[in-house]
């Protein structure tokens, strides 16, 4: 207990001072509370803003996806190249190691599986249960023109509620039936009505037209979705253009877990995400870092 008798008065007030202030500086978070902007500082390195997430959430609807049937072995490696994991709490609790140290954002919609209508998910965690994994954030799909619309963005909003009194971000993943177009102009309706009804990042695929209105339009961070395997120059140039055109960054799955060389693409890719590096440099970067 501190002793009375050995109290000095202080003397570091430095009055002509003013008051240090540091800023977040990340798209639509200056108004979050604390304790949000630091869970997104986490995700989103304050140094360029961006982020390179590693999805692997994939088995919460398709079980054992190709590249993650041992996550133990292929994934815990890809760990600290990684700015943030999105995973299921299964996995994590099952298979991750506590003292990785790499943040990450917890899957916190389910219920159907490939073989049925994907839009019917419901929430599938509590945010109790994501406090108590220490989340940085949640993530929830939004079928925005799918058959059950409605349903997933009350998913989502009831969640960003919940968010609001744990401080923890809602990450709105923006998912696109088969049957819906990948375009611009759709891209801006289902990232603007998620950002609209409170998510705090947003997750998009990148369409190669105007993307740039999409990231504009969209008041909070967007990630690039990796979607399916591409060779890898094409998934780094998606990531080059998705970033250069206003992305904060992508959240990668299958381009990262599925590639010839997994280390080698991630770090690739954060190259790309951090660096600005052009997709050829960090091709060859890929390249001459294959193990
Ligand atoms: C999206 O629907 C889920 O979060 C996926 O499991 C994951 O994000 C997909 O990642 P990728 O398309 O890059 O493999």
């Amino acid at each position: 207990m501190a002793d009375n008798d050995s109290l000095t008065e202080g003397k570091r007030f430095a009055p002509s001072v003013p008051p240090r202030t540091e800023p977040y500086p990340l798209k639509g978070s200056s108004g979050l509370d604390w304790g949000m902007q630091n869970r997104l500082a986490r995700i989103f390195r304050p140094a360029t803003g961006r982020t390179v997430m590693l999805a692997i959430d994939h088995g919460y609807f398709q079980g054992p996806t190709t590249g993650l049937e041992r996550v133990d072995l292929s994934i815990v490696p890809l760990l600290s190249y990684a700015d943030a994991l999105m995973a299921t709490r299964g996995i994590l609790r099952s298979s991750m190691p506590p003292a990785s140290g790499t943040p990450f954002v917890l899957r916190a919609s389910g219920g159907p599986s490939i073989l049925k209508e994907l839009s019917d998910e419901q929430l599938a965690v509590s945010m109790e249960d994501a406090a108590r994994l220490n989340a940085s954030a949640v993530a929830v799909q939004v079928f925005i023109g799918g058959e059950h619309e409605t349903q997933s963005v009350c998913n989502m909003t009831r969640l960003v509620d919940q968010s609001q009194r744990y401080g923890i971000p809602v990450l709105a993943v923006t998912a696109v039936g088969k049957e819906l177009t990948r375009d611009a102009r759709y891209l801006r309706l289902a990232t603007r009505i998620c950002a609209e009804l409170g998510a705090h990042v947003v997750k998009t695929y990148y369409c190669a037209e105007d993307f740039d209105t999409v990231a504009a339009a969209c008041p909070v961070p967007l990630v690039m979705a990796g979607g399916k395997k591409l060779p890898e120059l094409d998934a780094l140039t998606m990531a080059y253009r998705a970033t250069n055109e206003g992305a904060a960054g992508v959240d990668m799955g299958r381009n990262i877990f599925q590639s010839a060389d997994p280390v080698a693409m991630i770090r690739a890719v954060g190259a790309v995400v951090h660096e600005s590096l052009k997709p050829q440099a960090a091709y060859d970067r890929f390249l001459r870092s294959q193990s």
